[in-house]
């Protein structure tokens, strides 16, 4: 009996041994790149710092990581990256990436002692590395007419876009992809579906493709892409089906949850591609792989939004006046058991905080979500580590905190002006407060559903 308690303890000692972000020097030992700093970069640098991820350059061999070891130090000790504004003390996430403090202190040894590369002939070799990101061949993909051109005038570019594609018959889909072109220009990009009934829309091509997110109005905008039918009437429209941020990875949901079925006259239809500044005139041509289903979608996943043009209003009206700090709530009950697959918490330049949370009928808390830091070049889907049951009744609490001072460096007006919600209008510098949710009905056994 002891014996094989023995032999079990050792076999758990072991594998806190080799897990990778435990191996900790003991006093006096050199830390040493290979031995104790690679098992953190590998888990937490390379998703993005891999030769086709969303970073602008590979963090992966010794040389990568001892060429820049001041500037890893300092973005690790105050939190620039890996970048991950959530509060790991108050919920986790599937898709989580932060360093403990304990991972940081170690970089920041490893560079005071001259950055020691260790036995570099033992790691992984890269290509085994970033192949973990590679999804596989996709079934269909689906580019834009033509490379969208970005101006060298040193100013963010907000577009709206809509992307037409055919297919020979209805089909499944398991997952959309949207694959970045200009990595270091495109920020953002979410994309709805459009599903045209084939018999009410004669050109799938109708109207332009690209226009400024300047007008205010979405349904001018939908006309002069040519989103509706020829009868005036709305087609079907899935929406988010696909986004990109910088940082948000890929991945396959879980095969019970997910899918669409769509029919023959198709549009991507991207109501926000946001460019980062640039000083040279660029290009960018970025595409979606879509890969196919074999069976039909059993739970499509649905979402909802509250706050800006949501189900529930930002409560008081979102105005910030110039030189205040002010907080705002939105409060929503869930009609239906529903079980949550990401939170998206939503604000532009001058949110500072965001903190949601939902209170059962039964009077406990859920909790959802922290912002401590909000940041607005790193807007996750954050997803909950299983599928999170919010039952029927249950109220969601949402409170934002807007910083409209000078002392704000994010203000985008000096001297401060008022900043408001206008009309939704998806201006940076207008202001947005939204939660957005995807979700299927509740079913017995989600909670057991792993987002991993
Ligand atoms: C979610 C994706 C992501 C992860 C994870 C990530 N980075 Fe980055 N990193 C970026 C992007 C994108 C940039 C480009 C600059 C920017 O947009 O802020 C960047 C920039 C940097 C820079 C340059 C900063 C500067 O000011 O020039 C360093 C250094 C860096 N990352 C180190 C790291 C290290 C070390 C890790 C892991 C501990 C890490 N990154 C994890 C996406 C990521």
């Amino acid at each position: 009996m002891f014996h094989q308690l023995s032999k079990f303890f050792l076999i758990l000692l072991v594998i806190a041994a080799c897990s990778p972000n435990t191996k900790t020097p003991k006093d006096g030992e050199d830390i040493l790149f290979a031995e104790h700093i690679a098992p953190i970069i590998y888990e937490n640098c390379v998703k993005c710092h891999h030769v086709d991820g969303p970073a602008p350059f590979e963090l992966i061999t010794y040389k990568d990581l001892a060429s820049k070891g001041k500037l890893i130090a300092y973005v690790t000790q105050n939190r620039i990256m890996p970048p991950w504004p959530a509060d790991p003390s108050y919920t986790h996430f599937a898709n989580e990436t932060y360093l403990t403090d304990e991972q940081i202190n170690l970089i920041q040894r490893w560079v005071d002692g001259n950055c020691l590369p260790g036995d570099t002939a033992s790691l992984v070799q890269p290509e085994l590395l970033t192949k973990k990101w590679d999804h596989g061949k996709p079934d269909l993909i689906v580019r834009m007419p033509e490379p969208i051109k970005v101006p060298g005038n040193n100013s963010d570019l907000f577009l709206v876009a809509k992307i037409p594609f055919e297919l020979p018959q209805d089909t499944f889909i398991k997952a959309i992809e949207f694959v970045p072109g200009n990595k270091r220009l495109v920020h953002h990009m979410n994309a709805h579906i459009v599903q045209f009934e084939p018999n009410k829309k004669t050109n799938i091509n109708e109207g332009e493709w690209l226009v400024n997110q300047d007008q205010s109005k979405s349904q001018e905008i939908h006309k002069q892409l040519g989103i509706l039918h020829d009868d005036g009437s709305y087609p079907t429209m899935t929406p988010s089906v696909c986004n990109y941020l910088p940082g948000a990875q890929f991945s396959f949901y879980p095969s019970e949850v997910g899918g669409y079925k769509i029919g023959k006259k198709n549009a991507f239809y991207l109501n926000d591609i946001h460019f980062g500044p640039s000083p040279i005139a660029e290009k960018d041509s970025s595409y979606f792989k879509i890969y196919y289903a074999e069976k039909a979608p059993k739970r499509p996943v649905s979402e909802f939004q509250i706050g800006t043009l949501g189900l529930a209003p930002v409560e008081p009206k979102l105005i910030v006046p110039a030189n205040e700090e002010k907080t705002f709530h939105i409060q929503f009950t869930v009609s239906q058991d529903i079980s949550i697959i990401t939170l998206v918490p939503h604000m532009h330049l001058i949110g500072k905080s965001f903190w949601a949370y939902a209170i059962k009928p039964s009077g406990d808390s859920i909790r959802l979500i922290k912002i401590p830091r909000w940041d607005f070049r790193w807007q996750y889907f954050y997803q909950p580590p299983h599928l999170l049951k919010l039952p029927r009744g249950t109220t969601i609490f949402v409170e934002g905190v807007y910083d409209n001072t000078a002392s704000n460096p994010n203000n985008p007006f000096d001297p401060p002006r008022e900043i408001a919600e206008r009309n939704g209008s998806m201006k940076t510098t207008d202001e947005m407060f939204q939660l957005i949710i995807t979700y299927v009905p509740w079913r017995k056994g989600d909670e057991e559903i792993s987002m991993d």
